[in-house]
């Protein structure tokens, strides 16, 4: 799984996801970039975004409870931390993907992995 926290700076790609006021304080945003669901978090003016599926068994996570930093997959209660996508509770053993977001002027940009 692409975790930005083992990931090399050298060989990410930024792109714009949302303006800054598209998310407000405590808000979440679901999006699709090339058929992957990534979801954007502002935690008081913090942004985090991570792959929207549980790695329990794929589906999506994004749309659970969140607890400060941690998302409640909705179907079986894993959680993980949307910081660094790591998992903290079973059933999901595997963490899941995280990216790093940046703030250019008023728009929201997550670094995407350059293939290879
Ligand atoms: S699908 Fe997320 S915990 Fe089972």
């Amino acid at each position: 799984m692409y975790n930005y926290v083992e990931a090399d700076s050298e060989n990410l790609e930024y792109v714009t996801v949302a303006s800054v006021d598209e998310i407000g304080d405590g808000e979440r945003l679901i999006i699709d970039i090339d058929g992957e669901a990534i979801a954007v978090f502002n935690i008081a003016g913090l942004y985090y975004a991570i792959a929207d599926v549980c790695s329990h068994d794929d589906g999506p996570v994004a749309e659970g409870e969140l607890n400060e930093y941690e998302i409640i997959c909705p179907r079986h209660g894993a959680k993980f931390d949307i910081r660094d996508g790591h998992v903290l509770t079973l059933p999901a053993i595997v963490d899941i993907p995280a990216y790093p977001v940046r703030i250019e002027g008023n728009e929201i940009q997550i670094g995407l992995p350059v293939d290879a």
